[in-house]
């Protein structure tokens, strides 16, 4: 059995025998609102460590460096080790969630540039909004780190639209994290699935991701397959 690094709400990060190397297993499990509300979502593991691992290679191949390294099916992937940078990088092309609430931007309203938005990735304070001053004075990255990560979040962004929309979905907004491998590079890390973007259905603008969960709308499993279903389509 491998030593178990670290437990998250929705993944399990397992040692290898490869120091650079981590076994990344994606669960059923889910929760919203800070660990408010808990729940499973069956199949979830399977479709996020797939979607993510295609999303991931899609990435790659536009020039964009990430953690991921393969998929091990049903549910794994292998990645290389980085050092979690504590800011979360969330880019938003269409309102909703937090920023509706947080601005009184009715959801569903196109917002007139992607907007970038950063929040301190810190459980006991609820992953609070930050800005660029905060990241600095709490020494969270550096200034270079930082600047790196905005670019390449909003190069992912163009790109992820692109992935996204051979689907036919919208791609409303999404949350990113980014590491420091052992030699200083800034890889994209964590996942790209349902629950972390915010995926509508581009004809009908139905919820395709974990909003279905988050506000108890039914059809969970089902949009995840979905989204998985057209991703593995796109991809021929
Ligand atoms: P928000 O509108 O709740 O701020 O969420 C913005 C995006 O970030 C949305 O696509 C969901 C994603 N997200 C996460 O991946 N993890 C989180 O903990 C939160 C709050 C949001």
């Amino acid at each position: 059995m491998m030593d178990r690094l670290y437990e998250g709400k929705a993944k399990i990060v397992y040692l290898t025998g490869e120091p650079e190397v981590l076994l990344v297993h994606f669960k059923d499990d889910a929760t919203a609102f800070d660990g408010a509300k808990r729940g499973t979502i069956g199949g979830k593991g399977y479709c996020n460590a797939h979607i993510s691992a295609h999303a991931f290679c899609y990435l790659e191949r536009a020039g964009v460096p990430t953690h991921f390294r393969e998929l091990r099916p049903p549910t794994d992937m292998l990645c290389t080790r980085v050092r979690i940078l504590p800011v979360e990088v969330v880019m938003r092309n269409i309102a909703a969630g937090s920023i509706s609430k947080r601005l009184g931007i009715e959801e569903g309203t196109d917002l007139p540039f992607p907007v970038l938005e950063h929040f301190y990735k810190n459980d006991d304070l609820h992953d609070p909004l930050i800005n660029t001053d905060h990241i600095r004075a709490l020494g969270l990255a550096s200034e270079e780190q930082m600047d790196a990560v905005n670019a390449m979040a909003r190069k992912i962004n163009g790109l992820l639209r692109g992935f996204f929309a051979q689907c036919g979905l919208l791609l409303v907004d999404f949350k990113l994290e980014f590491g420091v491998t052992s030699d200083g590079r800034i890889l994209l890390a964590d996942e790209i699935s349902p629950d972390t973007c915010r995926l509508w259905d581009a004809e009908t603008r139905a919820k395709l991701d974990k909003d279905r969960f988050r506000r108890d709308m039914g059809g969970v499993e089902e949009a995840y397959q979905e989204v998985l279903r057209r991703v593995e389509k796109a991809a021929g």
